[in-house]
């Protein structure tokens, strides 16, 4: 694989990237990180501009994107839909096209996909999803990066996320797993299973990389499991769904109980963070020494740098 062919590339899923260009960026992102520990200083985005669109909240992401972008000696400038004309006074094509002479790279998170989708095609600069409705693509890198950090490989490991199995970090995983030979169990109920046309898609990937992917809704599906993995019942834009999810989920708390059911002392658990403590996750799990939720927050910088440096 030749790195300079990832130039100029976005990333709004993980669909259109092949293995090997992810696996580099997996690379990149745990050098990136020991550079970080070994205290060097880089300034390989001088005299470059990144623009942050946020129409959601978040704390990681949008810290992970300004601190790496900045450290190395790039200009982010954080706008909120507050500030800008986007989706209000200007089209998303105009917005695109203006911020695309203005920026080496545009970070975009908001509801819809399309958004995302349409600044990468009309801005001609690189444009990376910081999470959408759909998917939810540098934090599951993030995920893989920190099960790399405990088992060395990843591919034939064995992952069960628990909880909403159609919202966008399960849809990025069914990408990212399939394509890396991981293999990913969504426990769930049948109401909340994940989307079918996605895991049709998924099947070619797996195919190649030797990947199982099944849905399910039978708890004990987590016997044997490497790693579980929860994120909050409501995704942000979907609060009118509160009561009905905590009905349909409430079997599906990751709790010690759920932990010793996968028969496994050495599984590990992962939340993309934030985590409503009590609800999808106990307080002992979370808390407890399965739970590597820190390490995964802290390696979104990580590899969000890498996939700039990658990029740009
Ligand atoms: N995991 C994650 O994306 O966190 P933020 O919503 O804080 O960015
Ligand atoms: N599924 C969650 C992820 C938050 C990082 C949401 O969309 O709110």
């Amino acid at each position: 694989m030749n790195p300079e062919t990832l130039k100029g590339r976005s990333l709004v899923h993980w669909k259109d990237w092949t293995p090997e260009e992810i696996r580099y960026l997996l690379e990149l992102s745990h050098s990136v990180k020991k550079s970080s520990r070994n205290r060097e200083v880089h300034q390989r985005f001088v005299g470059k501009t990144l623009a942050l669109i946020f129409e959601k909240r978040s704390t990681r992401t949008r810290c992970a994107f300004e601190t790496a972008f900045g450290e190395e000696g790039g200009h982010p400038v954080f706008l909120s839909t507050a500030d800008i004309q986007l989706g209000a006074k200007e089209s998303i094509e105009d917005t695109a096209r203006v911020l695309g002479r203005m920026f080496s790279a545009v970070e975009f998170r908001g509801f819809s996909q399309d958004t995302v989708e349409i600044l990468a095609r009309e801005s001609g600069v690189p444009v990376y999803n910081g999470l959408t409705d759909s998917y939810h693509p540098t934090q599951v890198l993030a995920d893989i990066m920190t099960l790399e950090e405990n088992f060395g490989k990843t591919a034939g490991k064995r992952l069960c996320f628990v909880g909403d199995g159609r919202n966008n970090v399960v849809r990025s995983l069914v990408v990212l797993c399939s394509k890396l030979g991981v293999n990913l169990t969504v426990v769930s109920p049948r109401e909340l299973f994940t989307d079918p046309v996605l895991l049709e898609e998924a099947k070619v990937w797996a195919s190649a990389s030797g990947a199982v992917i099944e849905v399910t809704s039978d708890l004990g599906a987590v016997k044997g499991a490497d790693a579980v993995y929860t994120d909050v019942w409501v995704s942000m834009g979907e609060e009118n769904y509160s009561d009905e999810r905590r009905r349909l989920l409430f079997p599906y708390q990751v709790n010690g109980s759920l932990m010793d059911r996968t028969e496994n002392p050495k599984a590990v658990f992962l939340h993309c963070l934030p985590a409503v403590k009590g609800q999808e996750v106990s307080l002992e799990v979370i808390e407890g020494p399965a739970s590597r939720v820190w390490d995964q927050a802290e390696n979104r910088k990580h590899t969000i740098k890498a996939i700039m440096l990658a990029t740009l």
